[in-house]
This record gives structure tokens, C-alpha cells and sequence, in this order.
């Protein structure tokens, strides 16, 4: 897999799984491996899986006698996931077409990947057809952009100083906080029992700049939104102000993020 792929995407992706999954996405992954119940002996497929904290934490749980496929369409992240962790079986492929059998995964996990999805009704139909029977699921996206502050204060900077197209491409992972839509397009798939619980956990950058400078050169270049040295240097003295309310005496930038964790059964 890895051979072929650019230098740069494998360093985003490394990147990725330096800066952002420590400070933003790790700490979620126990919600989700509860959720599902995963344990010894479990195949448990992880969807949007990124460069692979979820997996790496339900291959902790299943051991050697389960098995864990992690999936993703970014080949930059899964040659970091790879790198990590090689014993997990990490295929390139997008949500809506999932390169794998019908019934064959005890769990199906997934967090923080449904909002980019571009077809979510055909995502809930793949995860349904490769659980087994009695299989459990469980999927985090973020809560509303309003229950997540600190993201609403970077936004409103970017709304400010960039304008509304850059404001739009930050809103994007906040897009799933009413949580009807994703309820239905799991009920209409055929899974039974689907509730919703939502959950608090701290975010920790090592500052503010870290998190806002990821966002502008790593993020907004994903929607074609290209900012001059300067124009960065603009939102980067203005976010300063505006996160100063969240950084520590140490410089490090804390602050709560709010996530739904919704669950579901193929009964
Ligand atoms: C915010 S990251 C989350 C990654 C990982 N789950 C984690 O917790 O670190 C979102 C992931 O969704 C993936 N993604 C985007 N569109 C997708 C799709 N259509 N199908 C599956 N994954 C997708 C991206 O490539 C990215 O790795």
C-alpha cells in the first residue's frame, strides 16, 4: 500500500496522529470500545478509522484471538496507521463501498468520520449488511458547533477575517449535532435500539496556535481555501485574543468538547 503514495500525504497523516489525536480524538476511543462491548475474541471493524487510535484500542481489547479491519479513503492516513500498528488489516475504501463480506464483524465502530461521508444512508446500509447477526455498533460525531465553544470562537474568527466559505469548512464536522439525521438513516437500514448519549471530555493542545495554524494550512487547503503568510498572521493574532481564555499557565490551550456516542443492534 505504502509505496506509491506521496511523501507529503503520509507526513499529513503522521501530523494528523502527532498533533490531533492526542489533543482532540484518543480520548474518545473508551466510549465507543464500551459502547459496543468489545472483548476477547471480537472482530470489530472500525470505519473512518484515520491513522487508527479507535483500532489500536479494540485490538487492545479483543487480543490475539480476535481481529480488527480498519477503513478508511485516505491513503496518507492509513500508511501512518500502518506504520503504528501493522498486525491491523487497514484497507483503502470510503464508507458508502465496503470492500468486505456480508456478516462477518462482531462490532462495527466509527468516530468522527460520519459528518464527511458523502452518502450517510448508504454508510448505514454497508455497516448493517457486514455485521453479523446480534452485532453491535457504535459511531461518535461531534455535538452541535454551540456546544463547542472553542470551535464557535475560531470560526467566528474566521467568519470575521476570511469570510463565510472558511466560517462553512470548520462548521463541517459540527454538521451531525441534531442527531435526528444519523437516527434515521440507522433506523431505515433496519438497526433496532438505537439511542444517543452525549458526552463531555477536554480537548489539550499545546496552545492555541498549534490547534488554530493545524486548522488554516492542514484543513481549509481541503476545500481549496489557500490563505497568504499574511492573512494567516492576521486570524493567528486574532485567535490569540480570543483562545486566551482557554490557555494554561504552561501555554497548553484546554478546553471541553461535547460528542455524541449513539449505539445500535442488528437484532
Ligand atoms: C476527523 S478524522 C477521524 C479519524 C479517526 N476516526 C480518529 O478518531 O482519529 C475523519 C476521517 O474520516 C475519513 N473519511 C472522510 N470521508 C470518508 C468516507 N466517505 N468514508 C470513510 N471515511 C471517510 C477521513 O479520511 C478521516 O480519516
Amino acid at each position: 500500500m505504502d509505496q506509491n503514495i506521496p511523501q507529503e500525504l503520509v507526513e499529513a497523516g503522521r501530523g494528523y496522529e502527532n498533533l490531533f489525536v492526542p489533543a482532540l480524538f484518543k480520548q474518545w476511543t473508551k466510549h465507543l470500545i464500551e459502547a459496543a462491548d468489545i472483548r476477547e475474541g471480537s472482530h470489530v471493524l472500525d470505519i473512518a478509522c484515520g491513522t487508527g487510535v479507535l483500532a489500536r484500542h479494540a485490538l487492545s481489547r479483543t487480543g490475539p484471538s480476535g481481529r480488527v479491519t480498519g477503513v478508511d479513503p485516505a491513503p496518507g492516513m492509513l500508511a501512518a496507521a500502518k506504520e503504528i500498528e501493522p498486525s491491523i488489516d487497514w484497507i483503502l475504501c470510503g464508507a458508502e463501498s465496503l470492500e468486505l463480506s456480508d456478516k462477518t464483524f462482531d462490532s462495527v465502530i466509527s468516530q468522527f468520520g460520519m459528518m464527511f461521508f458523502q452518502d450517510r444512508q448508504k454508510s448505514a446500509g454497508e455497516m448493517f449488511r457486514v455485521l453479523k447477526q446480534g452485532g453491535s455498533l457504535a459511531i461518535a460525531v461531534w455535538n452541535s458547533v454551540e456546544q463547542n465553544p472553542a470551535y464557535a470562537d475560531i470560526i467566528a474568527v474566521l467568519q470575521d477575517q476570511v469570510g463565510t466559505a472558511a466560517a462553512d469548512a470548520l462548521r463541517l464536522p459540527y454538521s451531525l449535532g441534531n442527531t435526528d439525521e444519523v437516527t434515521a438513516v440507522l433506523e431505515n437500514s433496519g438497526f433496532s435500539g438505537v439511542s444517543v448519549e452525549t458526552k463531555v471530555e477536554p480537548a489539550r493542545f499545546p496552545s492555541s496556535r498549534h490547534m488554530v495554524e493545524a486548522e488554516l494550512r492542514g484543513w481549509l487547503p481541503l476545500f481549496d481555501i489557500f490563505l497568504s503568510e499574511a492573512k494567516i498572521n492576521d486570524v493567528l493574532i486574532e485567535s490569540d485574543r480570543t483562545l486566551s481564555k482557554y490557555a494554561e499557565s504552561s501555554g497548553e490551550a484546554v478546553f471541553p468538547t461535547s460528542a455524541h456516542v449513539i449505539t445500535a443492534r442488528k437484532d
